[in-house]
């Protein structure tokens, strides 16, 4: 049996996706930049691709700009925020993505930009408290929290801190929604965010896609400078396939939003009270009220005398897929910069479990069964 769980790292395609993709694959091929019929066809797809887009979040069309993903959504985000609103501060926190992490960080050596980090809890909630404090300084400021941690699952009160922000004039609000758009739905208008980030792969659309929500009273220039392709906020000839799975993902993803939400969590919670039936000292890092935590993410530390960091290695043997940090540095020799930031960790082997709609519980019971016999023989 193969099981596939790390579906925070990426998730299959669905095979309406692939449907509604191939055509762009054959048959409409042209240029969307070329003013001949073949060109307008694939313009025109693009167009009503991005008008669907923008409905799902109830924004304006003019505020999606496609990209090659999250990662370079939330570098256009931050780097113009700082460039062309005079952004000279951030405050972000030490467990973003490395998307935003690094990001900051080279904004600080190249733009001699003010980083400040939020302390986090254990449970990895940044401190609401401090960023109150810190935003009654008047500088211009950019305030980067990610909705939903991708390791640990720990779920920002994202209209909390929107409304906070929002109290200021100096103070913009990017939110790396990477790990949530696709799962839980978003009215930007009601929002009132500067920034959202979106990624198709990670509900079961194209790798090599994604938007960058710009709220329309703010301009940016392109950090891929060329053609006036996306109203000339991003150079480069469009990935048609890309924005077509894109928006035919997001169709699939909200047309039945609540029930897919449902199951994942019922096979989220269900997995959790087995493991904890199997060993309380088991741990579940983020949190793990519901509503504080990202449904498709179940992070477990196992105490590491009955479990060693041959775990993920044994179940791979079984053909279970998941995940020690993120894919993002699994090909790095460092360890997760996140568990870093929760040092209790030290003494648990932590195991990332992320569902998705397509898991079914007999895929749980048989990891279970793994687990419990790779753990029990270490016991
Ligand atoms: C929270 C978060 N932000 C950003 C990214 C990067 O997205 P992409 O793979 O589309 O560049 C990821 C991907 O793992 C993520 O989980």
């Amino acid at each position: 049996m193969k099981v596939y769980l790390d579906n925070a790292a990426t998730t299959s395609i669905a095979k309406e996706v692939i449907t509604e993709i191939q055509p762009y694959l054959s048959t409409y091929f042209g240029n969307p930049s070329s003013t001949h019929s073949f060109g307008r066809k694939t313009k025109n797809a693009i167009e009503i691709s991005r008008k669907k887009i923008a409905d799902f979040i109830n924004a304006d069309n003019s505020e999606i700009i496609f990209t090659s993903g999250g990662t370079e959504a939330d570098n256009m985000a931050i780097r113009r925020a700082v460039i062309d609103l005079n952004v000279k501060r951030i405050i972000t926190s030490k467990i973003e993505h490395h998307a935003v992490g690094h990001t900051a960080e080279n904004l600080k050596d190249s733009h001699n930009i003010e980083v400040v980090y939020l302390t986090t809890d254990k449970k990895g909630n940044p401190s609401i408290e401090q960023l109150k404090e810190l935003l009654k300084k008047d500088v211009k400021t950019l305030v980067s929290l990610m909705h939903a941690n991708n390791e640990i699952g720990t779920l920002l009160p994202i209209e909390e801190v929107s409304l906070l922000c929002n109290k200021y004039e100096n103070v913009y609000f990017h939110s790396d929604t990477v790990q949530t758009m696709g799962h839980y739905s978003f009215d930007v208008k009601k929002l009132k965010i500067d920034f959202l980030v979106c990624s198709a792969h990670k509900f079961h659309g194209p790798k090599g896609i994604g938007f960058l929500y710009v709220n329309k009273n703010l301009h940016l220039n392109p950090i891929i400078t060329g053609g006036s392709q996306e109203r000339n906020h991003r150079g480069g000839t469009e990935n048609l396939y890309g924005i077509i799975g894109l928006a035919k993902a997001m169709e699939l993803a909200f047309s039945d939003l609540e029930n897919h939400q449902k199951h994942v969590e019922e096979l989220k919670y269900y997995m959790k009270e087995e493991l904890y039936k199997m060993d309380s000292r088991i741990i579940f890092n983020g949190e793990t009220d519901p509503n504080k935590s990202l449904y498709t993410v179940l992070s477990v530390g196992f105490p590491k005398d009955i479990c060693n960091s041959m775990l993920l290695f044994s179940l791979d043997i079984f053909g279970i897929a998941a995940s020690g940090g993120s894919a993002c540095s699994s090909g790095s020799t460092k360890g997760s910069h996140v568990l870093a930031e929760l040092p209790f960790l030290e003494n648990f082997q932590t195991v990332r479990f992320s569902l998705c709609r397509y898991n079914t519980i007999e895929e749980v019971d048989y990891t279970l069964d793994k687990i419990k016999s790779i753990v029990l023989k270490g016991k």
